[in-house]
C-alpha cells in the first residue's frame, strides 16, 4: 500500500520501493511537510522530523499556539500574509481586497489508480494496481474555498504526480492570482540546481549552480514553454554523479508560461515551487467553479543522474505519452524542409520521396509550403491546398507517396496566421492583439486566439477538409513564434489574466479533436525546433523535433542535454546535408547518422544529391536503424562522457535483459598525442562476456570498471591506428564510432 494514513499522528506516508514522502496535519490545521527522499521504513509517527523550536522575534499565526510559527515550519502548500514571509504556493484575492487565507484539513481519500482529466495533459495508469492516489481536502472558512491536493504514487516508477484544485464553494467571486502545482520544503540547502537552457538551435544545455540564500528561478513568459528554459529542473546533492547520489527531478506537464524556483531562507530551508507563471495570471473563480492546476511530476533517484533519467524515461515514455505509437519503434522518415524550403512541385517532391523509397525510408513528410498562397510572408491560416504546387490535392500526393511503399506525413502550423491571408482578412479579431497597440510580428506572423473555441474549431474544420480522403500517417505540428501583446477580444476585461492559460487549453483541445478524428496518427510536435519541448506536449505527440540545428556536433550536445529529462524515443533526429545549413560545418555522413540514430531517426535532405557511394552508406544506415531501433529507442540509456566538458562525447543503450548494448563514441575537435582513453561502460552484466562488433571478447566487469580500452586498437577508432599495410589511419575531427556488444552467456 503506497499511501498510509496514521490516524493518531495525522500523518500521511507515501512511498514505493525507492522514495518516501511524509506530510502531516499541523497544530493549526494546515499541512506540514516532514520528509521527501530515499525510502524509509514506516513509523507510527515521524513528528520528530519537524523542528519546532522557535527563534527569537518570531510571530505566531494563532495566539493559542505561542511556540508555533509558519516562518519556521516546512509546509505542504503555503500561503502568504500571516507568519510565513517566503514565496507562497497560491494567492487568492478576495472581494474586500484581502489576500489572507487559512486552509485547514477537512478530509482525505485514498483510492487505487489515478483519476483521469479531460482537458489537460497528465500522467496516467493502465490498471488500478499501478498507483494509489491520495486526495486531501482543505477548506478556508472565510471565503468558502475548498482546496484539493492530489498525490499519485506510482508503485513501479519512482514518481509522485501532484496537482492542486481550487473550488469556490462560497458566495463571492474571487481571483486566483497564483496557483502553483506543488511546493516542497526541504530541510536543508545542500543542493545543486540543474536547469536546461538555451535558445533557438541550441536548446537544453545543462547548467548547474549551487543553491544559496535567496531565490534561484527559471521561467517562461513567451506563451510556450520555450527553448530558453525547459520546464524541467533537477535538484541534486553536490556529490551526486551520473552513477551515484541523490537526485530529485521536477517536470511541469504543461506547455505554456511557467515558473520553477527554489528559495533558500536564512535557516537553510529550501522551498521548491513549480507551476503556471503567476505573472499575468489571474483567474476569476466564480461561486461553484473550480480551477485545476496542471500536474508536476516529482521523480527521485538515489542512483545518480543516470538513475534519475532512466526512471524519467520510463515515466514519460510509458505513462505520459499515449496512443498506438507509444510503444512502437518509430518509422525512418524523410523530410523535405532543408531540401526545398517552400519551393516545390508535386514532381520535385515525388522525386525526393522516390529516392527515399530506394534507400529504405518508411515515411515521407511534406513540410511547410503546401497550402494557401504560402510564402515567407503569407498563407498561414489558409489550410486549403495550393493547387499550383499540388494539383491533385493532399490526397493526390499522399496516394502517390503511398504507391512508392511509403507512409505519408504532413506539416501544419495551426496556431498562426499571416496578415496576408484570407483568414486574417475575414477575421482580424481572431488574433491575439491588444486594442490600440501595435502588433509585434515574429517570422511575419501573428498568433491566433486559441483561447477562443471558435478559432480552434475554424482551424480544425479547415484541416479536416484539406486532408479529406488522404491517407495521412503523421503530422508535424509546428509553432514558430512567442506570444506578444497578449489580449483576447473573446474574453472580457476582467478575464484577460486567463488568456495565456486558456490559449494552451485551446492548443490541447485541437490535439484532442485531431486525435479523436485520426486516432492512428503519429504526431511530432515542433516549435522552431525545440522551443516547446515539454512533458505536456508528449501526452499528445510522443516525439518532438529536437532542434532546428541538425549539425552532428551541435546535436550531440543538444541530445545529450535532452536525455536528462526526456526519453530517446521522444525526439526527432535527422541526417542533413553538408555543409550544414545552420552552422556551415561539414561532418562525415557516418557521424551524422551515428548521432541521429539515438532518437526518432530520419533524413532531412534531397538524397538525390548524394553520390552513389554515399547512397550505399545511407542504405546501410537505414538497415542498421531498422535492426536496432527497438533497442535504441526503448532500451536503458546511459550518458557516459559529457560533450559539453570533453573533446569527446559518449553514450550507450543496454537491452533490458543486458544481452545487448550499443555504444556511441564521438570526437569533437581532434587532438594529438593525448592521454589514453577509457570509456567506462555501464549497465552490463559483470558476470558475462561481451563480443564487440563480432571481433573482440571482453568481460562486462572490465568494460565497466576499466572501460572500453583505448589500447584495444581494433576496438578504438579515435586513436592513431597503424594498418597492416603500414599506413597511418589518423582519425580526424568529428569522427565517431558505434560499438555493438552482444553478451556471450556462460554455460550456467
Ligand atoms: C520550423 C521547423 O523547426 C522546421 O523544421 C520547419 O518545419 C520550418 N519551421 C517550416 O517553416
Amino acid at each position: 500500500m503506497p499511501v498510509i494514513f496514521h490516524e493518531g499522528a495525522k500523518e500521511f506516508h507515501l512511498f514505493n520501493q525507492t522514495l518516501s514522502y511524509v506530510l502531516n496535519v499541523l497544530p493549526n490545521g494546515q499541512l506540514g511537510q516532514l520528509y521527501y527522499g530515499k525510502r524509509i521504513r514506516d513509523r507510527a509517527s515521524f513528528s520528530y522530523l519537524m523542528e519546532t523550536s522557535c527563534r527569537p522575534i518570531s510571530s505566531w499565526p494563532m495566539k493559542e499556539l505561542p511556540n508555533f510559527s509558519l516562518e519556521f515550519t516546512r509546509q505542504e502548500y503555503p500561503s502568504f500574509g500571516t507568519t510565513d514571509f517566503r514565496q507562497p504556493a497560491f494567492e487568492i484575492n478576495q472581494p474586500n481586497g484581502s489576500h489572507i487565507s487559512n486552509f485547514v484539513y477537512l478530509s482525505h481519500s485514498i483510492t487505487a489508480g489515478k483519476p483521469d482529466w479531460a482537458h489537460m495533459p497528465h500522467s496516467y495508469v493502465e490498471s488500478p494496481e499501478e498507483a494509489q492516489t491520495l486526495e486531501i481536502v482543505l477548506a478556508d472558512a472565510v471565503t468558502g474555498v475548498e482546496l484539493t491536493l492530489s498525490y499519485t504514487v506510482f508503485e513501479q516508477i519512482s514518481a509522485i504526480a501532484r496537482s492542486a484544485k481550487f473550488t469556490n464553494k462560497g458566495t463571492d467571486p474571487l481571483r486566483l492570482e497564483r496557483a502553483m502545482s506543488l511546493c516542497v520544503d526541504f530541510p536543508d540547502d545542500d543542493f545543486e540546481w540543474m536547469q536546461f537552457s538555451g535558445a533557438w538551435a541550441r536548446e537544453r544545455a545543462p547548467k548547474v549552480r549551487k543553491l544559496e540564500m535567496g531565490v534561484t528561478a527559471i521561467e517562461s513568459m513567451r506563451g510556450h514553454s520555450s527553448s530558453h528554459e525547459n520546464p524541467f529542473v533537477i535538484l541534486k546533492r553536490p556529490n551526486t554523479t551520473e552513477a551515484s547520489g541523490d537526485a530529485y527531478g521536477f517536470h511541469f506537464v504543461y506547455s505554456g508560461n511557467f515558473l520553477a524556483q527554489a528559495e533558500v531562507d536564512t535557516f537553510n530551508v529550501t522551498r521548491f515551487t513549480m507551476g503556471i507563471n503567476p505573472r499575468q495570471f489571474s483567474w476569476k473563480l466564480t461561486p461553484g467553479e473550480s480551477f485545476q492546476t496542471p500536474e508536476v511530476l516529482m521523480t527521485f533517484s538515489p542512483d545518480g543522474l543516470n538513475g534519475l533519467s532512466q526512471n524519467i524515461h520510463t515515466l514519460l515514455r510509458t505513462r505520459v505519452a499515449r496512443g498506438p505509437w507509444r510503444d512502437q519503434p518509430r518509422p525512418v522518415l524523410l523530410n523535405n524542409w532543408e531540401a526545398t524550403g517552400m519551393e516545390f512541385t508535386e514532381e520535385s517532391i515525388l522525386n525526393i520521396a522516390r529516392k527515399g523509397a530506394e534507400v529504405g525510408v518508411e515515411l515521407f513528410v511534406l513540410d511547410d509550403g503546401w497550402f494557401g498562397h504560402r510564402t515567407e510572408f503569407s498563407g498561414l491560416g489558409d489550410w486549403y491546398v495550393d493547387k499550383s504546387k499540388l494539383p491533385n490535392g493532399v490526397k493526390g500526393l499522399a496516394d502517390k507517396v503511398n504507391a512508392l511503399g511509403l507512409k505519408f506525413g504532413i506539416w501544419i502550423e495551426p496556431e498562426m496566421v499571416n496578415e496576408d491571408s484570407d483568414l486574417y482578412r475575414a477575421h482580424p479579431e481572431y488574433v491575439l492583439a491588444t486594442p490600440q497597440r501595435s502588433m509585434s510580428l515574429g517570422r511575419s506572423q501573428l498568433v491566433l486566439d486559441f483561447s477562443n473555441p471558435e478559432v480552434v474549431d475554424c482551424i480544425y474544420h479547415q484541416l479536416v477538409e484539406s486532408f479529406e480522403g488522404a491517407n495521412i500517417s503523421y503530422i508535424k505540428w509546428d509553432m514558430n513564434r512567442s506570444i506578444t501583446e497578449c489580449y483576447s477580444r473573446h474574453w472580457p476585461a476582467d478575464q484577460q489574466g486567463e488568456v495565456y492559460h486558456r490559449y494552451i487549453l485551446g492548443v490541447y483541445s485541437l490535439y484532442e479533436k485531431l486525435l479523436a478524428k485520426y486516432p492512428h496518427l503519429l504526431f511530432e510536435s515542433c516549435s522552431s525546433g525545440g522551443c516547446r519541448f515539454d512533458a505536456g506536449m508528449l501526452y499528445y505527440a510522443p516525439q518532438a523535433w529536437c532542434s532546428d540545428d541538425t549539425d552532428a556536433m551541435q546535436r550531440l550536445r543538444i541530445q545529450y542535454g535532452s536525455s536528462y529529462g526526456y526519453p530517446i524515443s521522444s525526439w526527432g533526429a535527422h541526417v542533413s546535408e553538408c555543409p550544414n545549413q545552420q552552422v556551415g560545418r561539414s561532418t562525415p555522413i557516418e557521424t551524422r547518422a551515428n548521432v541521429a540514430f539515438f532518437g526518432a531517426f530520419g533524413y532531412e535532405m534531397d538524397l538525390n544529391e548524394l553520390t552513389d557511394e554515399e547512397i550505399e552508406v545511407v542504405k546501410r544506415q537505414v538497415q542498421f536503424m531498422k535492426e536496432h531501433r527497438q533497442l535504441i529507442q526503448f532500451g536503458t540509456f546511459y550518458r557516459l562522457m559529457n560533450p559539453y566538458t570533453n573533446d569527446k562525447g559518449a553514450w550507450m543503450v543496454v537491452a533490458p535483459d543486458q544481452s545487448e548494448a550499443i555504444v556511441g563514441l564521438y570526437q569533437q575537435m581532434n587532438q594529438v598525442n593525448t592521454g589514453f582513453l577509457q570509456v567506462h561502460l555501464q549497465g552490463l552484466n559483470p558476470d558475462w562476456d561481451y563480443e564487440i562488433d563480432g571481433k573482440l571478447v571482453r568481460g562486462g566487469d572490465e568494460l565497466m570498471s576499466f572501460g572500453l580500452m583505448p589500447q584495444d586498437a581494433s576496438a578504438h577508432p579515435l586513436a592513431m591506428l597503424f594498418d597492416p599495410d603500414g599506413s597511418i589511419d589518423l582519425m580526424g575531427d568529428y569522427d565517431s564510432k558505434l560499438y555493438h556488444l552482444k553478451a556471450i552467456h556462460h554455460g550456467s
